[in-house]
Parts: structure tokens; sequence; C-alpha cells
């Protein structure tokens, strides 16, 4: 008996790192094939150590039926592998770059040691073509999370290098066995349907950010899901876009948002639209009502993140569509109440950061991006934080753009937006910052191992990054004399 229930877990582990989050749901088998994410296959039978190889490289996808590019791949595949883990796992990711540039692994959000954050220059060095380099670490905290490069990041991502990082809690009771993980991104190709040069359209299209002209949702354009009518299913969202704004509609039906970036949030909001700026992610349920071969479509209306960004644009019919199944509707209890204890961070005391983001127009030259008051020490060029030390950021935007700031390393908590209490408590490394508003969150610079460093912060709106809306965050010893401790040569690498 005892040897048969052995059997069956390490059966249900597997299914769930080939993955499917759970075994047992409520769709008809079958149901998410039009949704399917390739998975990492976990070499090592330690069941709390994943094991994994991954290789960046050139390969041809498909991503319309009939409609075929080379893409910059991980795993051959766009998205990467879905990398699934349980919390307090230990990840060991042996990368190897096949790609005709260097390039690096960012672990978006996570609260990685400092040599793990994939950052050229400070964390590691770049990883030149035909090297390897492995990536070890434990994953502290639940939620989806994400990797991508981050040299020359804008171009890499948006020629299809991002993939889904997936931290389970085994305690978490959600109530909802049927999961989606969902990649949004786009994909800029040319006439001849090659991929678009990243620098297509000069400085100016640095300053909109460049959106692509191909709308993905797994790597596919036009996807379809079918559902068990009032089965509700949990969907997990992150958006991967370098520069494309998402506002997700399933016309009228509502998201029931549970969590977003750094996991389950306080409380649950329903939301008729879901906004994700790029970096962001999001965890909701939706419950789609829909007779036998009925259908409603996942759009993606439009955003406005800043002068003539609505123009001469449309939304975004296609992403997906859901077709009601000819099985027996669910006539279960809804899923439970999901709730979080989060407690905010102590405001008394904090250190007050003034940042404001900026665009200077020089008179002969490219525009210029920038994150005034970041650099204010010479020393290090960089903002300065104690280990254990909390902060409060008072982030302006005085550009006409929208910024999503994305901080490595460390969560945060967003206060207020121009004054208005933003609400529930969550944990986020990514928050958007509307044009022309000021938006103010609370960070603690936590004590951990290897959490010493230049941590970066920047616009997750890749071109704009580029274009030089990027900083970063000194970390030092809470002991350290006579100011923080130096870096190799006050420079913080280029993204
Ligand atoms: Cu998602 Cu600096 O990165
Ligand atoms: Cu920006």
């Amino acid at each position: 008996m005892r040897a048969l229930l052995f059997a069956w877990l390490a059966i249900a582990g597997q299914a769930a790192l080939a993955g499917r989050a759970s075994a047992v749901g409520l769709q008809p088998d079958g149901w998410d094939a039009g949704l399917e994410l390739s998975a990492a296959t976990d070499t090592n039978p330690n069941p709390r150590v994943v094991e994994i190889n991954l290789e960046a490289r050139v390969a041809r996808v498909e991503i319309a039926p009939g409609q075929s590019v080379d893409a910059w791949t991980y795993g051959g595949r766009v998205p990467g592998p879905v990398i699934r883990v349980r919390v307090g796992d230990r990840l060991i990711v042996h990368f190897r770059n096949a790609l005709p540039s260097p390039t690096t692994v960012h672990w978006h959000g996570v609260r990685v040691p400092f040599q793990m954050d994939g950052v050229p220059g400070p964390s590691q060095p770049a990883v030149n073509p035909g090297e390897s380099f492995t990536y070890d670490f434990i994953v502290p905290d639940a939620g989806l999370y994400w990797y991508h490069p981050h040299v020359m990041s804008a171009a890499q991502s948006g020629f299809g290098l991002y993939g889904a990082l997936l931290v389970e809690d085994p305690d978490e009771n959600v109530g909802v066995d049927d999961e989606l993980v969902m990649v949004l991104s786009d994909m800029a190709l040319n006439d001849s349907g090659a991929l678009e040069a990243p620098d297509a359209g000069g400085s100016i299209a640095n300053v909109f950010g460049r959106e692509g002209s191909h709308v993905l949702l797994n790597g596919r354009q036009q996807s379809s899901l079918v559902v068990r009518s009032g089965a509700p299913q949990r969907w997990r969202i992150v958006n991967a876009a370098k520069s494309r704004y998402f506002n997700l509609d399933l016309g009228g039906l509502p998201f029931k948002q549970i969590g977003g970036d750094g996991g389950l949030q306080e409380y649950s909001v329903e939301r008729d639209t879901l906004l994700l700026a790029p970096g962001e992610r999001a965890d909701v349920v939706v419950t789609p009502r829909l007779g036998p071969g009925e259908t409603i479509t996942l759009r993606s209306i439009l955003v406005n993140r800043g002068m003539f960004t609505t123009e001469g644009r449309f939304p975004y019919d296609d992403l997906l569509t859901l077709t009601g199944a000819s099985v027996e509707p669910y006539s279960g209890p809804p899923p439970p109440d999901v709730r979080r204890a989060l407690t905010p961070l102590p405001r008394a005391g904090a250190t007050q950061v003034d940042l404001e983001l900026t665009l200077d127009q020089p008179p002969d030259a490219a525009p210029e991006y920038g994150i005034r008051g970041a650099l204010y020490s010479a020393r290090h060029k960089a903002l300065e934080a104690r280990i254990g030390e909390t902060q409060t950021w008072t982030v302006t935007n005085s550009t006409k753009w929208s910024h999503p700031f994305h901080l490595h390393g460390f969560f945060f908590q967003v206060l207020d937006e121009n004054g208005a209490p933003v609400k529930p408590l969550a944990w986020k490394d990514t928050v958007d910052i509307p044009f022309e508003r000021t938006v103010r969150l609370i960070v603690r610079f936590d004590d951990r191992e290897g959490v010493t460093g230049a941590w970066m912060l920047h616009c997750h709106i890749l071109d704009h990054a580029e274009a030089g809306l990027m900083g970063a965050v000194q970390v030092s010893p809470a002991n350290a004399k006579g100011g923080p401790a130096e870096t190799e040569d006050g420079h913080y690498g280029k993204h």
C-alpha cells in the first residue's frame, strides 16, 4: 500500500514536470493542446533539485499555420521551455550559447544571489558564442517568473528569447486544478517574413518602443482552447513583449485576479480588463460559461501608454478563442476566496529617495532617456542601500510615455499613484509608471546570501532601457565602514 502510494506520488510528480499543474482537473482531455508549451526536463533524481539543460540557438519556429521564421530560441522553441520548480527547490541550469552573439540569462523577479542575476559585467561575464555557464540557485518565492537575456536585451528578447519559470507552492490552496501558463509576446517581421532589424525606425522608434507586427500567445497567433462550461481555470500570465502592453478583455467575462509578480496578493479583485505592462505577471481565475460550440475571444484592447501610442493602432482581436466543449457543464461550488496575509513594509524610518524618469532631446544627437537622482553617487554612479534598510522611492515620470519600472533582486510594495493608495497589497518587481504621473513604492533590501552588489533598475520597455532608462542600486553590508563597498570600476554594466 505504502509502496503503491509512493509510486503514485512519483508519477504525479512526473506529470507536474511534464507541463501540467495537476493530474486531476475538470476540463476535457486535450482542452489546452492549442496552447501547448514545451517543458524543461529535470535530469536530477533528487526531488528538491531541478537540473536542466538550456541551449540558446537560432531555430525555425512556426508562429501561425504555414508561417515560420528563423527566430532566436531557448531549446528551439518560442517561448523557451516552461521551468517548473517548487518553492525552496534548488534550480541548476546548464546554459549553452549557440547564438551568433554573446548573451546571458536573467531570472526576472527571482531573488537570486547577485552572481546569478545574469547582468553582464557585474554579475558574470557575458556568455560568448560556443560557451556555457551554469546558473545554480535556490528559488525562494512562489509565483510566476520568467527568464530572458540581459545582453542587447531589446534585440534578443524581440527575436524570441524568453520563457516562463513557474515556482509552485504545494501548500497554496487556490482550489483550481486546471491551470495554464500564458506567455504573451510579439515579434517584428519584415516584408519577407524574416526578423526585422532591432534598430528599425531609428532613434525615434526607441523613444516609442518598438511593438512587433505579430502578436503571440505561447508563441502562436490565434490560439485556441476548448473549455468546459462553468469550470474555473487558472491562468498564469506573463507579458514577455519588449514594448507592447496588453490589456486583456474577454468580452465582459471578468478576470478574478488572485496574484501578480511575487505570488498571491492580499485579496482577490474582479477586473473587467487586465492590464499587463512588459515584464509584469498576473495570476487570474476565469470561469467561462459557453454552450457546446459557442465561442468567446481573448483580445487585447488599446492601451494609451503615451503620445501617439493609440493613433492608427487597433485592438488585437485574435489572441485566443475559447470554444465550449460538448460535455456536461460543471456545476460544483466556486473556488474558495483566495487571500494571503501580507504585512505592509513599515514606512517609519524608511529612507526617502526621489527618482525622476526623464527624456532629453539634445539638438544634434539621439534622444536620451534617463533616471535622474539615480546617479547621485559619484563614487558608484548608483543609488546606495545598506542590507536591512528600507527605502521609499518616489518615482516621477516626467516624460510623455509610460514606463514599466523594474528592479532586480528585490520585491517592493506599491504605495500610491499620484497620491491615491494602490490596493491590494502585493509583492511586485515591475510596476507601470504612467506618463506624467508619480508612483511611490517601498522596498526593503533584505538580508540574504549573495545580496551585495549593484542591482539594476530599468524600464522594461527594453528599447527605453537601451536608450538610457536604467540605473542601479549598490547594496552594501550594513556594517561597512566608510561607505559601501567599491564596485570594480564604479560602473554597473551594459543592459
Ligand atoms: Cu526582465 Cu533587467 O529585466
Ligand atoms: Cu520606458
